[in-house]
């Protein structure tokens, strides 16, 4: 039997396979590190080695000491990264490009040129921003221990020093501009906004021992001081350069979802959902309301809003491979009119199929092929099941009724099948007070907690709840009683516009 230790979730299997993934990484950061700061030296290695091989030990000793450090605080902060062979990845790989471009912008242009803030940003857009903070702080030691003890940029100690403090601040900076910024091209602005920092610190670092020195500040002292602050120009526009250019690089090899790929496929040019809304337009209405209510149901239990978003606006896209077969695209004419319920149904279930289908070939994510075939689980399709009833003597088969699931996996995909069904429920009884609308969607609950719809995902009773509390408290807003205006009827009289009650 597996022994847990530390808690519950965690396994000597856990511990096993984190630390080898740490130490396997550590080997090939060493590795690119030793082969850039040595492999111009190897023609006199032994002698080089044996004046400067102290300092490169004490390197060693501060990478691993770092290394350690970190598995150390995700062990006890957020054991999730280190369960996540692909998140330890992440960081690392990140990591080693930083070095490389580090070493390549400082050696070749200077050290403020680095692309200080690559580190926060890829690790606060891929993994989240705890990481990114502590990443950011690893990160800028990591450069500042290789730069002091291996001396391998002829510059002066000083530089090493403003270099880690501009580093460090000009990551933070970019993580908590990051915050705001709602696309992935907003990035470059984040570049240009954490410029502003790196210059400040440029400015002050090297004004401050011309001041201790009574150094008279000539023209030649201001060239230099703005060329500094130039190379912090460089650096701040680098670091958002190579993120844009390294981010989808990741998202595929990792394949990781972003929030900033989320929010292109939901944007209104997501190519998809602008076919639709040409193509399906009452579905694009319905899907939107549902939206609506998936985000605040997903805020409600702690769920990614984002994905709650973009799962709902896809979840019914199937209905494209024929919109006129559902009712909100239909005009005058009901094709279900002239045929038989069975056949009815069947047309109505290929929707969770087929928009599995639409979503995998237009290469979206996997999770919203996943929640569009299990949106209405093993459900029976009731208008049609009901009809049948009652044109037979009672002899049906309900599952040539029903929906073909899977029922819903995710608490995310039983999120989309209650909004969804919640959202047509209250249109249909036109709820006008917030107890009708409380009363319509617990139905919708009970009515899938009988059919053991949410027997297959991890979903709880207080979730449940708090997904009621939060899709009424939306649903009252979007379908209140409006007041009803009185009609008045104009008239023109000689003396002006009169009205009058109608
Ligand atoms: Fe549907
Ligand atoms: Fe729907």
């Amino acid at each position: 039997m597996e022994t847990k230790r530390f808690g519950v979730d965690w396994t000597r299997k856990d511990t096993a396979k984190s630390v080898s993934l740490f130490f396997l990484h550590f080997i090939i950061l060493f590795t690119i590190a030793a082969g850039v700061l040595l492999g111009n030296k190897l023609s006199y290695i032994v002698d080089y080695m044996r004046e400067n091989g102290a300092y490169y030990l004490y390197a060693l000793i501060c990478v691993m000491l770092l290394v350690v450090i970190t598995y150390l605080y995700f062990f006890f902060e957020d054991r999730s990264v280190l369960r996540s062979g692909s998140q330890i990845c992440i960081l690392f790989v990140v990591l080693d490009l930083y070095f490389l471009a580090a070493w390549l912008m400082g050696s070749k242009i200077h050290t403020y040129a680095r692309p200080v803030a690559f580190v926060p940003l890829m690790v606060f857009v891929l993994i989240n921003r705890k990481a990114a903070i502590f990443m950011n702080i690893i990160g800028s030691l990591f450069v500042f221990v290789t730069d002091t003890f291996t001396g391998s940029l002829a510059v002066l100690q000083f530089e090493y020093y403003s270099s880690l403090i501009m580093s460090f601040s000009a990551g933070m900076f970019a993580i908590f501009f990051c915050d705001k910024a709602k696309t992935r091209m907003r990035i470059v602005g984040v570049g240009v906004l954490i410029v502003v920092p790196i210059d400040l610190i440029i400015l002050i670092l090297e004004i401050a021992p011309m001041l201790e020195s009574s150094v008279a500040i000539t023209a030649e002292v201001f060239d230099a001081i703005f060329q500094s602050m130039g190379y912090g120009l460089i650096g701040g526009v680098s670091s958002t350069i190579l993120f844009l250019a390294f981010l989808p690089v990741f998202e595929v090899v990792f394949n990781t979802l972003t929030v900033y790929r989320i929010r292109e496929l939901t944007s209104s040019d997501a190519s998809v959902l602008k076919k639709l809304k040409q193509e399906a337009p009452g579905t694009y209405n319905h899907s939107v309301m549902v939206a609506q209510l998936a985000e605040a149901s997903a805020a409600a239990i702690g769920e990614n809003v984002d994905f709650a978003r973009a799962a709902a606006l896809y979840h019914d896209v199937g209905k494209l491979h024929e919109p006129e077969h559902f009712t909100e695209n239909q005009g005058e004419y009901n094709l279900h009119d002239e045929i038989t319920p069975e056949l009815s149904a069947d047309l109505i279930r290929s929707h969770a199929k087929d928009g599995y289908t639409l979503i995998r070939s237009n290469h979206l994510p996997e999770f919203l092929a996943d929640i569009a075939m299990q949106h209405h689980g093993t459900m029976p399709i009731r208008y049609f099941y009901a009809k049948a009833l009652k044109l037979s003597d009672g002899e049906l088969n309900i599952e040539d009724y029903s929906y073909l699931g899977p029922k819903p996996q995710t608490k995310l995909a039983a999120i989309i099948m209650i909004a969804d069904a919640s959202e047509a429920a209250v249109r249909a009884v036109k709820a006008k007070s917030a107890e009708e609308t409380e009363r319509a969607i617990r139905a919708v609950i009970e009515e899938r907690m009988d059919l053991e719809q949410f027997a297959e995902c991890d979903i709880t009773m207080a979730d449940l709840t708090k997904i009621r509390q939060a899709l009424v408290n939306t649903l009252t807003g979007v379908y209140h009683h409006r007041i009803k205006y009185p009609s008045i009827k104009y008239k023109r009289t000689e003396s002006g516009t009169k009205g009058e009650n109608e």
